[in-house]
Parts: structure tokens; C-alpha cells; sequence
């Protein structure tokens, strides 16, 4: 069954990204937000969208407090840290601890009008971090929106494997090109090797690994890129900057 029809394109975004995952919780906001800051480091404009609605977590962790609300012609200002353009529902909420509750296709609507409205300028590319699993926001998003490669995240044990190939299906059918695979939290809690496995069977790459550290969880929850501080992230990140650039960049020059 073919789910993909006419997509739209953005103006002045060269490129889409879209970082996804079967299950909550593997690592797909500290993930974009880290990628952003090592293609931003390899001379890259980039921009994240937080399509995360009901827990959007992006302007936490990198530690924004502004507001953003819709200017006189109803468009929104991203926010940009460490050369990086943000937009996040966690701008237009009056505090953080506000619930979100909407039903599937308000969100994509509040989605696409995030994607849409907002003054990005020139970007080489945007990184559109989206809610854990298949939902229907997520499939309208893909549907409608021409996304140009999905990166998709798992944690390496079974279970989270099992629902990855679960969202790298529906990436599949909706004809998104599929990037690769990056295992994050490897290590003595939730193993190894479940992330290269998924990617042979879901033939794609894979593009990392991410060890379980405590430091990242500290950085994290002081709103401090952890890529700016631990050696082996900037290692990490760059490899799967490189090579997922690469990768959507590939037919034409820039
Ligand atoms: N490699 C890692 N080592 C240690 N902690 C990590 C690692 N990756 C992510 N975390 C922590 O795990 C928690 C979940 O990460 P994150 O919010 O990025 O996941 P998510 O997939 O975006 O979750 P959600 O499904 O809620 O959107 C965060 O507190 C983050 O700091
Ligand atoms: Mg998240």
C-alpha cells in the first residue's frame, strides 16, 4: 500500500531530517540536539524543530527560558543558541509544566504550522525531532512534509529493537529514505550490538553507538550540551553528521 503522495517542500530549507524512534525515553532529543551542534560545527546552518507537542524537552536542554510568541503576521522567531535555530511548542506554552492534550490531527496541524511559520531563513538543513512511535501526527508529518532522510534511534536491548523496526516500516512505507540506525545507552544496563543488528534487518546503516553515561545525564539536566564537553560525543556526532549529510546531500552539490 503506497501511503506517500505529492510531499511539500519548505522555502529556504535545503534539506529535512526527521529523528525518530519506536519507544519514549531512548535518547532522541539529546540525540538531535547534539547532531545540531556538531553540523552546526562542521560550518552547516541548521535548525531544530520540536515536534514533540504534549513533552517538547528541546528548549530544556539547551537551556531556554524565552518565549516565542506568533508576531503581528502570525509568524514565530526561532530561538538560536550555539548558532543553531529552534522552535519549540515550549515557546508558545505560558510554563513548563503545562499539559498539552490534543487529539492526532490538531497536532500535525500545530506541527506543520510550527514548521511552516516559522522565519528560519537559510538553512542547509533542519532537524525535526519527533514523538516517540508511529503516531498519527508523526505518519501525517511524513505524508505531507518532504523529509529527505529518517535517522532512527534505539537503546540496544531487544524489546526497543523490536519497536524501531516498527517505526522504520512506516518510514519505509511512506517512501522517507532511510538514513541508518544509532544505538544510544550501550553499555552493562541495556547491552550491545542491538542497533547494528536492526540495521542489517532493516538493510540500512549503522551510524553509531552512544555509551550510557552518568555525565550525560548531569549535562543534560543542567541544560549544557554534553557534545561541547566530552570528547568522545564530538567523535560520535561528527562521524553521524558526516555521514548523514553525506547521505542527503548526495545528488546534488552544494
Ligand atoms: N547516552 C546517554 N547516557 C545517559 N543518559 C542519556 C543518554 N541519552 C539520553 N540520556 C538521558 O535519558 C533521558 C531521555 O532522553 P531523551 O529525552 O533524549 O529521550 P527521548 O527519546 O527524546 O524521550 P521522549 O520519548 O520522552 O521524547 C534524558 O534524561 C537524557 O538526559
Ligand atoms: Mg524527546
Amino acid at each position: 500500500m503506497a501511503l506517500s503522495r505529492h510531499k511539500e517542500k519548505i522555502p529556504g530549507i535545503k534539506r529535512i531530517m526527521g529523528v525518530l524512534s519506536g519507544k519514549g525515553g531512548v535518547g532522541k532529543s539529546f540525540i538531535t540536539a547534539n547532531l545540531a551542534l556538531a553540523m552546526a560545527k562542521m560550518g552547516a546552518k541548521v535548525g531544530i524543530l520540536d515536534a514533540d507537542i504534549a513533552c517538547p524537552s528541546l528548549f530544556r536542554i539547551f537551556d531556554i527560558s524565552a518565549k516565542t510568541p506568533p508576531d503581528s503576521n502570525n509568524q514565530i522567531h526561532p530561538v538560536e543558541k550555539y548558532g543553531v535555530k529552534i522552535v519549540s511548542m515550549a515557546g508558545l506554552s505560558a510554563t513548563e509544566d503545562e499539559a498539552i492534550v490534543w487529539r492526532g490531527p490538531i497536532l500535525s496541524k500545530i506541527i506543520q504550522q510550527l514548521l511552516k511559520e516559522s522565519l528560519w531563513g537559510e538553512l542547509d538543513v533542519l532537524l525535526i525531532d519527533f514523538p516517540t512511535g508511529t503516531s498519527d501526527s508523526t505518519l501525517t508529518i511524513l505524508q505531507q512534509i518532504q523529509v529527505d532522510g529518517a535517522i532512527l534511534v534505539t537503546t540496544p536491548q531487544s524489546l526497543a529493537t523490536i519497536d524501531v523496526r516498527r517505526a522504520g516500516n512506516m518510514v519505509r512505507m511512506l517512501d522517507v529514505p532511510m538514513l541508518g540506525i544509532v544505538e544510544n545507552m550501550r553499555g552493562e544496563i541495556f547491552g550491545e550490538g542491538g542497533g547494528s543488528i536492526t540495521a542489517q534487518k532493516l538493510h540500512t546503516s549503522f551510524l553509531g553507538s552512544i555509551p550510557l553515561r552518568k555525565q550525560i545525564v548531569e549535562f543534560c539536566d543542567r541544560g549544557t550540551p554534553a557534545f561541547f564537553h566530552m570528547d568522545e560525543l564530538d567523535l560520535i556526532f561528527g562521524k553521524i553528521a558526516r555521514s548523514t549529510l553525506e547521505q542527503v546531500f548526495a545528488n546534488i552539490s552544494v
